[in-house]
């Protein structure tokens, strides 16, 4: 949770590129925006409660005087979200500030020993304790820079952190550290940044250069140093070009992100399409050698990794067990070996409870496996092998083309495997590879002929107080995700379950009017689907279904219908079928005048367990 950024300009102030940062990492958390920058040796800082442009309407978050300054946009853990605990925050002599993305787990010892020093704290935030800390390290040692402060109290903070330390004193360097949180740097002319991620900075610079995590990177015009927080070794690490233009970032004139990245899909599904074999081909080697797999992930990555254990199965014959990453621990840990392999699938790779997971498996000897769309990101250091979905950078909260890529590399792997399990034959290979390459022209034509006909949809049912998704086989998961879009952004209560499980319990609900989403691709469910269509409509259910374009009986059964192009096998349906969920619970957000893009209570890269 959280963004943070920083910026050192030669000739220019920082306060209104700290702004515009923030506005790219608001995805990040928006409960309140804060800035400070250092000038003629003094520290200024404003912050307060509320999203971005709420703030600077009131605080105008251009004017703060210096060309070095510190910024954050806050997604509240410890503390709420008031205008006491947004960030940066400042020691007692008010000359260093902090800002701050993670969680101190030992920040109630640590508050209470600086207490006892005299510390005078304002806020309920773990964070303050990290300012106090270098500002009781520079007391007792002055001749120390902020660097060294810096490297002395990040080796005492427990939990995670991504920070950057600005001060008075000082005035022409911003001091990071990371520990399980993202930072970068960007290298610009004359110019350096440091970010929670890339998009923050792409339009300035696309030179990164990537923070480990146990390390800590001094910035300054001159040019950055990184150390090992552990030791203090100096580290080199070259700069890394990125190629995603300035442009995939922002709305293209689309009115929400959530939008413009539904309407990505087919191109990003092309994309994905173009992924080194080699990597695949590794990965599939480990899954092969592996005596059980584990798919592991949370929300939006959880579903894909649903999907994907049909896929395992149906064409590899491969058993996998999908776990949502919170659970993993509890309910797999012991049983995890040196013969597991754990695929973990994060579109961020920050996912705390992801990332816990894996580590657990890690220290058991089980192989890790990634997927994830951000390369540099801690998955893909901590992966013995990984894939970059290539996606680029999704800034609607809600995950929509990073599920589809993530479904599209998931059956690219499960064909793979079942080639090298020789368990399909070489026709049936070649017929499901062509239709996999055929996907991102049926997502473009769902999306051209449907999407105004859901828009009405949504109009239709606005007002529904729940809906029922429902689907069989690897169908389930399409319903799953279909269910959780509706829900975070149009807050929409919905239930989702494997439609055979209607008469052992949730039937009861169903009363004349209430709706019933079925997704019916004609594959091996489709006539036991029929009887569930039967069981809701005998009780008065209104069917809105996702069938294929020439299945006139299910339509025939329909109140509402959306039409898919027929012949997509069963494993790759989730793809195509969901893309009018997708749509659906945009259009329903709007509807009830919702901002899809920033769903309350939510963040883009939740990482906090
Ligand atoms: C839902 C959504 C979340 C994420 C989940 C995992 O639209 O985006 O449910 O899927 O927080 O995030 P990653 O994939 O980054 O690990």
């Amino acid at each position: 949770m959280c963004g943070i950024f920083g910026c050192i300009l030669k000739d220019q102030n920082a306060a209104p590129v700290i702004h515009t940062a923030l506005k790219r990492l608001e995805y990040r958390g928006y409960d309140s925006v804060g800035e400070a920058t250092v000038h003629d040796g003094k520290l200024y800082i404003k912050k307060d409660q509320g999203k971005i442009d709420e703030v600077h309407l009131t605080r105008n978050l251009d004017d703060l005087p210096g060309n070095l300054g510190i910024g954050h946009t806050r997604w509240a853990t410890h503390g709420a979200p008031l205008e006491v605990n947004a960030h940066p925050h400042s020691d007692c002599s008010g000359q260093i500030a902090v800002a701050h993305n993670g969680i101190v787990e030992n920040f109630a010892e640590l508050k209470a020993e600086l207490e006892n020093r005299g510390h005078v704290f304002r806020s309920k935030t773990d964070t303050e304790v990290i300012v106090h800390l270098i500002e009781d390290v520079l007391k007792n040692n002055p001749a120390l820079s902020l660097t060294e402060a810096v490297l002395e109290s990040a080796r005492k903070l427990d939990g995670s952190y991504s920070i950057a330390v600005i001060s008075a004193k000082e005035p022409d360097k911003i001091v990071c550290a990371r520990k399980e949180s993202p930072l970068v740097i960007g290298i610009g002319e004359n110019a350096i940044y440091c970010a929670s991620d890339i998009p923050a900075f792409l339009p300035l610079t696309n030179k990164a250069v990537i923070v480990d995590d146990g390390e800590l990177v001094a910035i300054s015009l001159k040019g950055w140093e990184i150390r090992k927080i552990s030791d203090g070794a100096p580290v080199t690490r070259e700069i890394k070009v990125i190629d995603w233009a300035p442009e995939m970032a922002v709305k293209q004139g689309y009115p929400h992100f959530m939008l413009k990245e539904i309407h990505e899909q087919p191109t990003c599904l092309r994309n994905t399409l173009r992924l080194q074999e080699h990597y695949l081909d590794l990965m599939s080697t480990f899954l092969d050698r592996a005596r059980e797999v584990f798919l592991i992930a949370c929300g939006t990555s959880y579903h894909a990794c649903l999907g994907a254990s049909y896929m395992f199965s149906k064409l590899a014959f491969l058993a996998t067990y999908p776990v949502i990453a919170s659970e993993f621990i509890e309910q797999h840990g012991k049983s995890v070996s040196v013969d597991s392999a754990i695929l973990a699938v994060s579109q961020s790779g920050e996912t705390a409870d992801t990332l816990a997971s894996v580590n657990a498996a890690r220290q058991r000897a089980a192989t890790i496996l990634g997927l994830t769309n951000v390369i540099g990101s801690t998955l893909t250091r901590v992966s013995r092998v990984y894939i970059g979905q290539q996606s680029g950078p999704e800034i609607g909260v809600a995950a929509t083309k990073t599920f589809t890529s993530q479904l599209s590399v998931l059956a690219e792997l499960a064909l793979r495997l079942a080639k090298k399990r020789g368990k399909v034959s070489q026709d049936e290979m070649d017929y499901l590879a062509d239709k996999l390459k055929r996907l991102p022209d049926i997502v473009e034509t769902i999306i051209r002929t449907q999407e105004a006909k859901i828009r009405e949809l949504a109009k239709k049912y606005k007002d529904a107080k729940t809906f029922f998704f429902l689907g069989r086989g690897i169908s389930t998961a399409t319903a799953y995700e279909g269910r959780l879009k509706l829900m975070e952004i149009a807050y929409v209560p919905a239930i989702a379950f494997p439609a055979g499980e209607s008469k052992h319990g949730p039937i009861s609900l169903v009363e004349q009017g209430f709706p019933v989403i079925f997704i019916c691709p004609k594959d091996e469910t489709h006539k036991t689907l029929i009887g569930n269509i039967m069981e809701m409509k005998a009780r008065g259910a209104s069917i809105i279904t996702i069938v294929e374009e020439d299945d006139e009986e299910v339509k025939r059964l329909s109140d509402d219908y959306v039409e898919i192009p027929k012949g997509v096998p069963d494993v790759l349906s989730p793809i195509p079928f969901v893309i009018p969920l997708q749509l659906f619970a945009y259009y329903m957000a709007v509807e009830r005048g919702h901002n899809p893009d920033m769903p309350r209570n939510l963040a883009k890269s939740v990482t906090v367990k």
